[in-house]
């Protein structure tokens, strides 16, 4: 069969869509195209990934997808498993497995590489491969190779496309249906084929590219925009505190600006397997073309200063008070009101208290103790170094010197507020300039940038 041939039969209805990587990015996708009406299978080598949803068994993050999710199962339009499958129908693979940053020994595409290899398995004339992960330039073209190898036409009897994903787990105004996306194609079939499925995504609203390096380096700059700003702004948030001016007021009045100006907001740093990690992809592309790109640099070294930055202060804060070296680290995920905790930035700053002497005690009410050992992968620590709280009870905290809080998450706000006009313990460090100023309260409170 040929793309033609295969794009009739997809037409009809008559396709499987393998979704490789249930993750953050590939369960959400595996739930909408099912729910839509496609036969999906969701596919990851995680075992125990795949017997938990077997068993209906959802992360906090997922459960808002949970009545979609149930109902695709039992209408038997979303199958699960750890491997391929064979099909006479046209089968297309949507690849969301995770690319690490680069190591000397561990190639950022090793997922996605090992993730193609499955499909091609079992895979045969008229099908084609979406990559939704988000990759190093170049990624597509040695996917292309690989498939030429196994003696595959591409843009002929095989399709090779590359929609990177946008998502931003939680956010309630731009989601999955409503996000544009940039493709590249290798060809006006596959672009029909990719039409065809991202209608049933986010109706269809794509921006297609001609090369596949346009759509990678679009993605990886994306991310390298966000994280730029984030660090000028942090830095930005260490002069304010020597001139002893609020950070926050000056970004508000900057964003009356009515052109020209994103604002962004100071923290403890960005986290997460994105905004840190694929900006790297086009550090790694400028080092092969004998090129710095010293902004990104820079941007780096910043964000992995600011947990240094933040204990000192409160270092100095509670060493002027003479108060004991103990502090509770309040919101551990790397984001807002949601579980992920991958390289946060909070177990950064725990880290550099810990080897500063600092007693640390750890909250955050979406930590699950049954995910420990996945946490720890994800911050590339051996053991939790901290004492971990379960919820902010007044008398268990009432004798730590300081609360940082690192993430504010919707659903501690009215505890948190509590106990800064309780007075509960003796100072506050907001590191995201969220808590408002009560002056009733005998509790310090102190901003990052102010
Ligand atoms: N999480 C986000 O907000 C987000 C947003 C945009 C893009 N991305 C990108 O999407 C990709 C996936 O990210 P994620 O956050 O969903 O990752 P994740 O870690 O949440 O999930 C990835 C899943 O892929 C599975 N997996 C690994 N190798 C596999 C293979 N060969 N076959 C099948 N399954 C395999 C893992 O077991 C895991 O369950 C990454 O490239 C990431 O950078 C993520």
């Amino acid at each position: 069969m040929n793309l033609k041939e295969s794009f009739e039969k997809i037409k009809s209805n008559d396709f499987v869509v393998e979704i490789y990587g249930l993750g953050y990015v590939g369960f959400p996708l595996a739930v909408r195209l099912s729910k839509n009406g496609f036969k999906v299978i969701g596919i990851d080598v995680n075992t125990e990934r795949i017997e938990r949803l077997q068993n209906n068994q959802l992360m906090d993050s997922e459960l808002l997808l949970k009545n979609e999710f149930l109902e695709s199962r039992e209408r038997g339009l979303l199958e699960l498993d750890d491997k391929s499958n064979t099909d006479s129908n046209p089968k297309i693979g949507i690849i969301c497995v995770p690319t690490p940053i680069p190591t000397e020994t561990t190639s950022s595409d090793i997922f996605v590489k090992s993730a193609v290899e499955s499909f091609l398995k079992y895979s045969k004339k008229g099908d084609a491969i979406i990559l939704e992960s988000s990759i190093e330039v170049g990624t597509t073209e040695k996917i292309e190779k690989i498939i030429e190898s196994r003696g595959y036409s591409i843009g002929n009897d095989f399709g090779l496309c590359f929609c990177p994903e946008r998502i931003d787990p939680q956010n309630k105004e731009w989601g999955i249906e409503n996000i544009p996306r940039v493709i590249y194609c290798s060809d006006d079939i596959s672009f029909e084929i990719a039409e065809k499925i991202y209608q049933n995504v986010n109706n269809g609203n794509l921006i297609r590219v001609e090369k596949p390096k346009i759509a990678e380096v679009v993605k990886s700059f994306e991310n390298a925009f966000r994280l730029v700003n984030i660090s000028l702004v942090n830095e930005l948030a260490i002069l304010c505190d020597k001139l002893g001016i609020s950070v926050k007021q000056v970004i508000d009045a900057a964003a009356t600006k009515p052109f020209g100006f994103l604002p962004h907001y100071p923290g403890a740093g960005a986290g997460g397997h994105c905004i840190p990690k694929d900006p790297r992809f086009l550090l790694e592309s400028a080092k092969k073309m004998n090129q710095q790109f010293i902004t990104i640099e820079n941007a780096l070294e910043i964000n992995l200063k600011m947990p240094i930055y933040i204990t000192d202060k409160i270092e100095q804060i509670l060493e002027q008070k003479g108060l004991e070296k103990s502090v509770l680290v309040c919101g551990l995920s790397y984001k807002p009101n949601i579980e992920d905790m991958r390289d946060s930035s909070s177990f950064k700053l725990i880290k550099e208290m810990k080897n500063r002497g600092f007693e640390i005690f750890g909250y955050d009410p979406f930590f699950n103790i049954d995910y420990v050992e996945k946490y720890l992968e994800e911050n590339k620590i051996t053991e939790l170094d901290f004492e971990r709280l379960n919820d902010l009870d007044y008398e268990r905290i009432k004798n730590i010197s300081c609360m940082c809080i690192v993430q504010h998450h919707l659903v501690d706000k009215e505890k948190i507020m509590s106990i800064y006009e309780k007075s509960v313990l003796p100072c506050i460090y907001d590191c995201q300039t969220k808590l408002g100023k009560n002056k009733q309260s005998r509790t310090e409170l102190y901003y990052l940038g102010e």
